[in-house]
């Protein structure tokens, strides 16, 4: 499958499936065969990790080429499907903590990364006590195997810059999602639109970066998609860490970003004030005295926060709520959320009494 598409925002991007399909299945057989360290996760694993990795099979640690964390959390029974799993680190890691109620399906287009996927599956089967990945080989664009509204958690780590068809691949994820499920997903992001001849480079395609969105521009089309409200989990400079390839992209500069897309009814564009407040009861599976939402909003447990009517669905409406309590409704607005929201954007201001009121240059 070749695919050329024009999309208004970021020019026109000339991919082929099949380009990358050989970079992942031939030019690709370990993760130092990278050249670059975007597709690679650079901090240490917290101690929870390192114990659930060694569980993984060594053939497929070898062929992890993620770029973040993608481990939501109380995931217990969750059915969960990964876009573009590779060989399946992460879906044998979220297998594990689905537990034998829950279910991983994993989808690659790549045939040697999908071999080594279900190559392993007796193994980790045995080593878990239960059975409960499936691997599917066809493209992130078009999940028409799955149904909608059946998977509480879409992920995907360091595979939507590859796609020709992002806003594709954000419907079809909204698709799938019940509502009050989420994609939770790393990728790669530029602090601008590339140009065509970053566009045109095959290596900068397979290395995750020539296919990086503009930030802004993924804000947009999350929000087309029907994500209205994007949260930013964690984000960390990427350092291309190869001259060479540095020049061909230079002066663009490179993040790598986890998010959290919420599939919610209600969800407004900016962060409204009701007047709404919740209390975290502690005890989410290894963040039993403090929980993070996402970058901005921190959860310590017994302490009341004031919220905003977004933040509210994300734990009132999902799998959160149980640890939760929550106090008010939606029935009285006081206006935007100065903290996660905008300030209002006029530039005149009033004063207290109601009344316009001037700034030190006077009124004109
Ligand atoms: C950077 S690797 C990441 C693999 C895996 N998520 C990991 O963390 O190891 C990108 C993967 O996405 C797959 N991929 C890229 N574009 C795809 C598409 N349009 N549909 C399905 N898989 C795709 C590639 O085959 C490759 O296995």
């Amino acid at each position: 499958m070749s695919t050329r598409i024009e999309t208004p925002k970021t020019g026109t991007r000339s991919v082929d499936h099949e380009s990358i399909r050989r970079y992942y299945g031939q030019v690709l057989t370990k993760s130092s065969d990278l050249q670059t360290d975007a597709c690679c996760t650079a901090e240490a694993p917290p101690e929870f990790l390192k114990e659930a990795l060694r569980d993984i099979h060594p053939e497929i640690l070898d062929r992890y080429y993620g770029c973040g964390l993608v481990l939501p959390e109380a995931l217990e029974g969750a059915t969960i499907l990964d876009l573009g799993c590779g060989a399946g680190r992460d879906a044998y890691l979220l297998a594990k903590w689905v537990g034998s109620t829950g279910r991983v399906i994993g989808l690659d287009m790549t045939s040697e990364q999908i071999e080594v996927a279900r190559r392993h599956q007796a193994w980790h089967a045995e080593r878990y006590g239960f059975a409960n990945t499936e691997f599917h080989q066809g493209f992130v664009e078009d999940l028409s195997f799955v149904p909608d509204a059946s998977v509480d958690i879409v992920v995907s780590n360091c595979v939507v810059n590859l796609s020709p068809d992002k806003p594709g691949v954000l419907r079809e994820a909204f698709r799938v999602l019940k509502p009050g499920g989420e994609l939770y997903f790393s990728d790669v992001y530029a602090d601008r639109r590339l140009p065509e001849s970053v566009l045109r480079d095959e290596v900068l395609w397979g290395e995750c970066l020539a296919g990086a969105l503009y930030w802004n521009d993924f804000l947009g089309l999350a929000r087309e998609a029907g994500f209205t409200d994007p949260r930013l989990v964690k984000d960390r400079v990427l350092s291309v860490d190869n001259p060479a390839l540095q020049t061909r992209l230079d002066p663009a500069r490179f993040w790598s970003a986890t998010w959290r897309l919420w599939k919610l009814e209600g969800l407004e564009r900016l962060c409204e004030d009701h007047g709404q407040v919740v209390r975290y009861k502690g005890g989410i599976p290894r963040h039993e005295a403090r929980w993070s939402l996402d970058h901005h909003h921190a959860f310590v447990r017994g302490q009341s926060l004031k919220v905003c009517g977004n933040t509210w669905r994300m734990l009132h409406d999902t799998r959160f709520a149980r640890w939760f309590e929550f106090h008010g409704d939606f029935s009285t607005h006081f206006g935007i959320f100065p903290d996660c929201g905008t300030t209002v954007p006029f530039s005149s201001r009033h004063d207290a009494s109601g009344s316009a009121s001037c700034g030190p240059a006077g009124c004109c």
